[in-house]
């Protein structure tokens, strides 16, 4: 075989391998994504809220905390918060951040012991119930659960128009 027929297919070779090695860098990943189910949500996902035993929940108290979202390949964290406060049973309610007439974000109101919407005068009790509307649904609630003095929040419920 003479020389310039054997760098030829040399150059070819190495021509057709790096396409192969092109193709599979580029293929390989979109086969993935296409042909492998998205992580399935994990139902019972429980965030750590803080330490109930340094918390006065005598009063609302407002937590921040973040939640991870996988959306597809794409993990983001949100800023979330909840109102904290423990009720007369001493069970720790935890309520939504939005006001249930229109979703602006209330506050709790020291001086009359209740949560107030400013955008348009929605009153809340500390159990959650309406004082007095527009809004016309109980605030809604985290699920909560205490284990070893951590506080877990798990998905928002939301209310209907008869409970608290
Ligand atoms: S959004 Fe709260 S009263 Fe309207």
């Amino acid at each position: 075989m003479p020389p310039e027929t054997s760098r030829r297919r040399f150059h070819l070779t190495v021509i057709y391998g790096l396409g192969a090695v092109i193709t599979g860098a580029l293929a390989i990943p979109a086969a993935l994504y296409l042909l492998l189910p998205p992580r399935l949500r994990q139902k019972d996902e429980w965030i750590d809220a803080g330490d109930v035993s340094k918390m006065d929940l005598k009063t609302p108290v407002e937590v921040v905390f973040r939640k991870n979202r996988l959306d597809g390949w794409k993990l983001t964290s949100e800023k979330k918060t909840a109102w904290v406060v423990q009720q007369p049973s001493n069970t720790v309610v935890a309520f939504g951040p939005q006001c249930t007439h229109l979703g602006c974000a209330y506050h709790f109101e020291d001086d009359t012991k209740q949560f107030f919407c400013p955008c348009h005068n929605s009153v809340f009790s500390l159990d959650g119930r309406v004082v007095s509307g527009p809004a016309q649904r109980p605030l809604d609630r985290y699920e909560t659960r205490v284990q070893n003095q951590r506080l877990l929040l798990g998905a928002l419920k939301e209310s209907n128009g008869t409970s608290a």
